[in-house]
């Protein structure tokens, strides 16, 4: 009878070290699936469109370069011949109609504001759009401070807003003004030629 109850209990417990080592190889297995589908995405998008009061509009393409990112913005309706502060915020809701819903500055890294010259900045910080003299601009930068759904402060999902004015690099967020545009970063249909 003795030797019953205890092979009982051996039992038992056998069985729930098993099921428990079995849960967490399951949640291992789908952490590992989880982040292998994000890292699949190489490139993500934002398309702009203007805040109240404001025709500032276009579309932003970020691509993972290995460790790097590659921004391509092509954005038109901004004031002619001027400089606009250009940021990742911190979430990807154009709700409002000031676009003030994109909250603040990306920042996972809990740095200062900088422009991108500086290594130790917002991971947001693209820095400014310059705009010709018909308030179209077309601006590149590679950054290294971010990723497109990886493991280092990932994009997709954030916000991408144009301020009124320039980002003159200061503190707290380069004094740049009233937000233009607005747009949510999502995955890039990449088989469309673009
Ligand atoms: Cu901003
Ligand atoms: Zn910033």
């Amino acid at each position: 009878m003795k030797t019953w109850k205890a092979l009982a209990v051996i039992t038992a417990v056998s069985t729930s070290c098993l099921t428990s080592t079995r849960s967490l190889r399951a949640a291992e297995h789908g952490d590992k699936a989880h982040g292998e589908a994000w890292a699949a995405v190489k490139q993500v998008v934002a398309v702009l469109h203007a805040t109240a009061g404001n025709k500032c509009h276009g579309t932003v393409r970020f691509t993972q370069e290995g460790e790097a990112v590659k921004v391509v913005a092509d954005i038109e309706g901004l004031n002619p011949g001027q400089k606009h502060a250009f940021h990742i915020h911190q979430f990807g809701d154009c709700s409002s109609a000031d676009g003030m819903s994109a909250g603040g500055h990306y920042n996972p890294d809990g740095h200062q504001h900088a422009l991108p010259e500086k290594e130790m900045r917002h991971a947001g910080d693209l820095g400014n759009l310059t705009a010709d003299n018909d308030g179209k601009a077309h601006y590149e930068i590679t950054v290294k401070n971010i990723s497109v759904a990886g493991m280092k402060n990932p994009i997709i999902g954030r916000g991408v807003i144009v301020h009124a004015k320039v980002d003159d690099g200061s503190q707290p967020v380069g004094n740049a003004g009233g937000r233009i545009a607005c747009g949510v970063i999502g995955v890039a249909n990449t088989a469309e030629k673009k």
